[in-house]
């Protein structure tokens, strides 16, 4: 039996997605972006001035990271998974192709820029696997207020000073035993942004037990006690 990762239509569309992304100049893109990642967080832009900014750069989680998500939605038996930040729809192939080898279910992903949104809706569909993925176009903060109650895993790869209030939107559909995956943890630029997340998620008596991993620039895992 073989995984639907190897299919031919999701391995195409993952490879032609990630072969661009290794084409890219990144530093240059974000520069270009208006964006210094060596400096400062851009706290005065809004997520939504940042997301059109950078709408044409590819900022996937990296191939080790994508068949992490993979083995560990199929290790967990995920039906429903959550996901903070589409962009091209590289990491949500990786959850849907665990979502139909588990035996079906929907990865419910959002992205706040509509051009990434529709294109990662017609890769979805280049792969076969846009039955198993809601797409929604918008302000993570307000499109994940509807969730079912049992989601089994959320990836958090949107803007890292948003990571913590999304966190806390979905939280209460959390199941006991759920996985939070937070991609990119190592990459804390400018005011220790992401350090409120960290000492949230590393404090016991918010009821989480979690790790990082060296996979690319750091993959924290979380696992919801029940
Ligand atoms: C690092 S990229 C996601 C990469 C994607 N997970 C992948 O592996 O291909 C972060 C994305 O989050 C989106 N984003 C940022 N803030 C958002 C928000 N408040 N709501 C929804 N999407 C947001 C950005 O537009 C950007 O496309």
């Amino acid at each position: 039996m073989s995984s639907t990762l190897e299919s031919d239509a999701v391995a195409t569309t993952l490879e032609r997605l990630l072969t661009a992304e290794d084409k890219q100049d990144l530093a240059a893109a974000w520069k270009a972006a208006g964006v210094d990642l060596r400096g400062e967080f851009p706290a005065e832009m809004s997520a939504a001035e940042m997301a059109e900014r950078t709408k044409d750069i590819i900022m996937s989680v990296s191939r080790p990271g994508g068949q992490l998500l993979y083995l560990l939605t199929r290790t967990l038996r995920a039906r429903t998974v959550v996901e903070f930040g589409t962009s091209f729809g590289i990491s949500t192939l990786y959850l849907a192709a665990a979502v139909r080898d588990n035996g079906g279910g929907q990865v419910i992903t959002t992205e706040l820029q509509p051009d990434k949104a529709r294109q990662a809706t017609e890769n979805f569909a280049a792969a076969g696997l846009a039955d198993l993925v809601d797409v929604r176009l918008g302000d993570a903060r307000e499109t994940l207020r509807e969730l079912p109650d049992d989601v089994d895993m959320l990836l958090l790869d949107g803007w890292l000073d948003l990571r913590l209030p999304i966190l806390r939107v979905v939280e209460p559909r959390l199941r006991p035993g759920a996985l939070v995956v937070i991609d990119d943890v190592d990459l804390d630029i400018g005011r220790g942004v992401y350090a409120e997340f960290r000492d949230y998620i590393s404090d016991p008596a918010n009821g989480y037990f979690s790790l990082t991993l060296p996979v690319h620039q750091g993959v924290q895992l979380a696992l919801k006690l029940g």
